[in-house]
């Protein structure tokens, strides 16, 4: 089933404000809860997802706008329907790690992420989505570093995904995380943006990080 990775898979600086340095945010795998503080020190929860978050990740995927739904799902989509998120929310620890921020009482998901391990290419595939009052904070930032982290120790060699030629956000997102942009030939308006996490060429393949 396609769990809005991919098309291809299975079938300028925003304003921070002066705010003091949040406290750091350590690793998570995908099977701790913590908690991780954004670029202006608002707390989050991250953990895994869990079946009982079907009706938050659809509220969630409710006040995503039109455009951030297309740079999620590839196209429009006005509602994520329940058997898509019923299946969303059942992560197979081999087959990949679904990570969600919730507001500190849990009501609701601010951001979810998640990478599906493919076991012939040893790599993993990134799909991310923020909720629109919580873009611009480090979100987004904080779930793909905890991502790439969760991929690491599954033993991957790639993490990587593809996304809009237009979609700055993400562009910028993963170039400071070290990712290497590719335009595909074969899908026009679509950029593949890649890391190497083999351990054994870490800094040649990826001199940025
Ligand atoms: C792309 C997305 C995940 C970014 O999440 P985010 O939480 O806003 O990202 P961050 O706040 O961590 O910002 C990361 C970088 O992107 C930049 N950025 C954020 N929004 C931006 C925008 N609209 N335009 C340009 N750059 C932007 C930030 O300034 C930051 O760069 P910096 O470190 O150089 O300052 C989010 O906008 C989103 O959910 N988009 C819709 C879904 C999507 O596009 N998914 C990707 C394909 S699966």
């Amino acid at each position: 089933m396609n769990l809005f990775l991919s098309p291809s898979a299975r079938p300028p600086a925003r304003h921070r404000g002066n705010h003091p340095p949040a406290p750091k945010n350590r690793a998570n795998t995908g099977n701790s809860t913590k908690p991780i503080f954004l670029d202006d020190g608002a707390m989050l929860v991250l953990r895994p997802i869990d079946p009982a978050d079907v009706d938050a990740l659809i509220r969630a995927f409710k006040r995503m706008t039109p455009e951030q739904v297309r740079a999620r799902v590839f196209h429009a989509l006005s509602e994520l329907p329940e058997p898509v998120a019923r299946a969303m929310c059942r992560t197979d620890p081999d087959e990949g790690v679904a990570l969600v921020a919730t507001d500190p009482d849990g009501a609701e998901i601010r951001g979810e992420a998640r990478v599906h391990f493919d076991p012939v290419t040893q790599s993993a595939e990134l799909a991310i989505a923020i909720d629109p009052e919580y873009t611009g904070r480090g979100l987004g930032r904080i779930l793909v570093e905890n991502l790439i982290e969760a991929s690491k120790a599954h033993g991957a060699l790639e993490i990587w995904g593809d996304t809009q030629a237009g979609n700055f956000a993400m562009l910028r997102l993963t170039r400071r995380l070290g990712f290497e942009h590719q335009r595909k030939r074969e899908e026009a308006g679509l950029v593949r943006f890649s890391l190497n996490l083999d351990p054994a060429c870490a800094h040649e393949c990826n001199p940025d990080r």
